[in-house]
């Protein structure tokens, strides 16, 4: 199990200048007046007054002043104003990313208690009053600000860790102790789903050479299990007689066997149905195989079993918050590695179901595995489908990294999920799948082949992925632009995101308005 550094978090409802921490961050929106922070800006020395006044600070997002509280009655020593834009386009998805800007900013300045102000004005401007959300959303910002990616460091001093953080309730509307329950409830959720998210990155950004399929299968059972999710691997026997030729055609390449890792939430109480299926997938490295990627960027194929990832950490979370239906997840897990063994253009497979499938270009393998996958959730039971991938560069030029690909059918469970995913700030944008692209993964000798060629590539691979959802309601995100940061944003450093992992965990909660 890898091990995550987790400050503890703290509510508190106390004036700020009473708020034990090193740096205290305001939210602060665009043309808006010192109002209520007179007191603030006095300890501050009238430094905000004029910043503002300057224009030294904009507020726009992620905009930072940071200066001292020199006032010794004031225990918060610095404050950050954090720019939140207007008040009109405020949402939770931006506070969960100031939150998280705000926190990297503090580690970066070697500060280790950060106090983060909810405050009226920003729960309520997107107009719902839902200040349990705002505040699992800030929880989960300020969760994500604790991933380390420089996991092998060895000489550069190790980025500073956050001690503690502290949420602080300023003058909310509600005050009631069922209020403060709901938040309390949400904050801890938050953590549990940002720490979840960050399990998820360290493993994708785990190289290749330590996280072979047995490995991961290793560290995805601890993480579900530790959560209280029931986890089983199974090893290239048990694969083959199950007849998975789609899963054991991609592994054949390589010298590390696969492995398919299922987890189960079985809560005692579930209804038979609806069973929610998550299929992630799970190749460790991708080089492409017989059809060999160019060497340029082949590193990043490290980050090839993001999916799989993300289903292991969502299964986690949904454990641990007991959701209240019944889930599956499989992540077949693989290396595509060319080899004296390896399947080669023009070979065939005979997936589990019994289809079969013309492998045109080795490459194309997360869909071969995602089959096998996708047919092993519905012989488990499942109702329901929802795969993760990092599937086609395709998608990156379709929607370049700031969203995610979602296909699928029916509409309605694809507008579900994506509902889900936009308040757990997974961005994802539809795609179709017209029946007419299915043509172009005609083949003369089997059932269909494993490409399309380049015009809608990302959609001729969900349609190959449809092929083996039984016409169940199914949907297929596909992360390859967002699995990985390529340059560092003030809310997210370069590398692993850990996208989709929240979306997963909470579909299940949302179960009584699926139809
Ligand atoms: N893992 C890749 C997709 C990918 C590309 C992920 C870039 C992240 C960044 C996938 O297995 C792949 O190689 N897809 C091919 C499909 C093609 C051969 C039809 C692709 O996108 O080029
Ligand atoms: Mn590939
Ligand atoms: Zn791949």
């Amino acid at each position: 199990m890898p091990s995550l550094p987790t400050a503890p978090i703290a509510i508190v409802a106390a004036p700020l200048s009473q708020v034990d921490a090193d740096l205290l961050v305001v939210p602060w929106f665009e043309g808006e007046s010192l109002g209520a922070f007179a007191g603030l800006n006095q300890a501050a020395g009238n430094e905000l007054a004029r910043a503002l006044a300057s224009k030294e600070f904009g507020a726009r997002p992620f905009d930072l002043f940071v200066t001292p509280l020199a006032d010794g009655s004031w225990k918060p020593k610095r404050v950050a104003l954090v720019g939140a834009g207007t008040i009109e386009a405020f949402t939770s998805g931006l506070a969960r990313r100031l939150a998280t800007a705000a926190a990297l900013a503090a580690r970066q300045r070697r500060v280790e208690r950060i106090a983060f102000v909810l405050r009226p004005g920003l729960a309520d401007a997107s107009g719902d009053f839902d200040i349990a959300g705002f505040a699992q959303a800030v929880t989960e910002g300020l969760t994500l600000a604790e991933f380390n990616g420089g996991t092998y460091k060895t000489v550069d001093p190790p980025p500073s860790k956050l001690v503690s953080c502290t949420i602080v309730l300023l003058d909310l509307p509600d005050t009631s102790p069922e209020s403060t329950v709901r938040v309390e409830s949400a904050v801890s959720r938050g953590r549990l789903l940002g720490e979840c998210s960050n399990l998820a990155r360290e493993m994708a950004n785990e190289p290749g050479n330590t996280l072979t399929p047995r490995e991961f299968a290793t560290r995805a059972a601890d993480i579900a299990s530790g959560g209280g999710a029931g986890v089983e691997v199974l090893d290239e026997k048990q694969i083959e007689a199950l007849g998975m030729g789609l899963l054991l055609g991609v592994a054949r390449g390589s010298s590390e066997p696969p492995r398919l890792i299922v987890f189960r939430h079985d809560p005692p109480v579930a209804p038979k149905s609806p069973v929610l299926g998550l299929v992630g997938k799970g190749i460790t490295f991708d080089t492409g195989g017989i059809s060999i990627k160019p060497a340029e960027g082949m590193e990043r194929m490290k980050d090839d079993m993001a999916g799989g990832a993300a289903v292991a950490c969502a299964m986690r979370a949904i454990a641990k918050l007991g959701a209240p239906i019944r889930v599956v997840g499989i992540v077949p897990a693989s290396e595509n590695m060319p080899g004296g063994r390896s399947v080669k253009p023009g070979d065939i497979l005979r997936s589990a179901e019994g289809k079969t499938v013309e492998v045109i270009n080795t490459d194309a393998e997360g869909r071969l595995v995602l089959g096998d996958g996708l047919w092993y959730a519905r012989k488990l039971g499942a109702t329901h489908l929802v795969d993760v991938a990092t599937l086609t560069g395709a998608i990156v030029v379709a929607l370049g990294k700031v969203a995610s690909g979602i296909f699928g059918t029916p509409e309605s469970w694809v507008n579900q999920v994506r509902k889900v995913a936009d308040r757990a700030g997974d961005r994802m944008w539809p795609l179709p799948i017209f029946d007419e692209y299915r043509e172009q993964l005609k083949s003369e000798i089997a059932d269909f082949t494993n490409t399309g060629g380049r015009p809608g590539g990302s959609i001729t691979a969900a349609l190959f992925l449809k092929e083996f959802s039984g016409g169940l309601p199914w949907a297929h995100l596909d992360i390859a632009g967002t699995a990985w940061a390529e340059e560092a944003k003030p809310y997210l450093p370069k590398g692993p995101s850990g996208v989709a992992v929240r979306t997963l965990a909470e579909l299940p909660f949302t179960f009584d308005s699926w139809k």
